[in-house]
């Protein structure tokens, strides 16, 4: 997907937006489920037939019914409000720069933000995100598919520092950590520390414990923050950018 000619009047609305953005989330405390958003409209991206990732597309009726993004309606009605201040901003960059945000406004590692990113009105079929009750061999299908790395999975997976999973919307519930709505590598503290009354582990959390591949990042998230905030800066920007190469 080549992107759009961004001009100067386009990077002053992203500017704006972007402390929009901040004072959205500041009120509604909403930075978990707008990290959410960006991730699954990202995350549905394969790159062999360059279809999906983050190309607003999950807006559309029909990807938002996926039993993956239930729930998600919430954070695309917030992001309306935004997009009615600024108009020009494709659906594709404010639901990443709504990512992006959610993670800065948290305590969490600035991350390079480019504008550019076309809408597109097509959605992949269901199933490209992953499922939590399965293992390591599952991520890595859905991952490899994007085109990321195992480090990758692993930092990622950090999102789940913040959030919580919500009975009414995939069927698990609790938070991963202590303080969902701060942005720090207790994900990783946690998940070494085994279980722990009140806090969730999905199978696909567990298994970056398990996997000999995926649990020397636990160990170096669990222990160094600066670590874990350097690789997830740079995998979430990965992420954000998937089949997007701007002008
Ligand atoms: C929530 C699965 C990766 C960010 C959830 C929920 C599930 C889930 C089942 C609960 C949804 C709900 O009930 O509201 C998975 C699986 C992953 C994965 C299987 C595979 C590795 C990621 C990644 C990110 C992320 C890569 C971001 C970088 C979040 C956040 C929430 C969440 C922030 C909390 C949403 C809220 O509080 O409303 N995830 N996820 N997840 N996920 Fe993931």
């Amino acid at each position: 997907m080549a992107g759009k000619v961004v001009d100067d009047e386009y990077s002053k609305e992203i500017e704006k937006a972007r402390r929009d953005l901040r004072a959205l989330i500041a009120s509604k405390s909403c930075a978990p489920i707008m990290l959410r958003l960006a991730w699954h409209d990202a995350g549905t991206y394969d790159a062999k037939t360059k279809t999906g990732g983050p190309d607003g597309s999950i807006r559309n009726e029909k990807e938002l019914a996926h039993a993956a993004n239930n729930g998600l309606k919430i954070a695309i009605d917030f992001c309306e409000g935004i997009k009615a201040k600024h108009p020009r901003i494709t659906y594709a960059d404010l639901y990443q720069l709504a990512g992006v945000v959610a993670v800065e406004v948290t305590g969490g590692p600035t991350i390079d933000f480019v504008p550019g990113r076309e809408d597109s009105l097509e959605s992949p079929e269901e199933g490209r995100l992953p499922d939590a009750k399965q293992g390591a061999s599952h991520l890595r299908d859905v991952f490899y598919r994007m085109g990321l790395s195992d480090k990758d999975i692993v930092a990622l997976s950090g999102g789940h520092t913040l959030g919580r999973a919500h009975g009414d919307r995939s069927g698990f519930d609790g938070p991963w950590t202590k303080e969902p709505l701060k942005f720090d590598n207790s994900y990783f503290q946690e998940l070494l520390k085994g279980d722990s009354e009140g806090l969730l582990k999905l199978s696909t959390d567990k298994v970056l414990v398990d996997d000999p591949k995926f649990c020397k990042y636990v160990f170096l998230y669990a222990e160094d923050e600066d670590a874990f905030f350097s690789d997830y800066s740079s995998s979430h920007k990965k992420l954000s950018e998937l089949g997007f190469t701007p002008l």
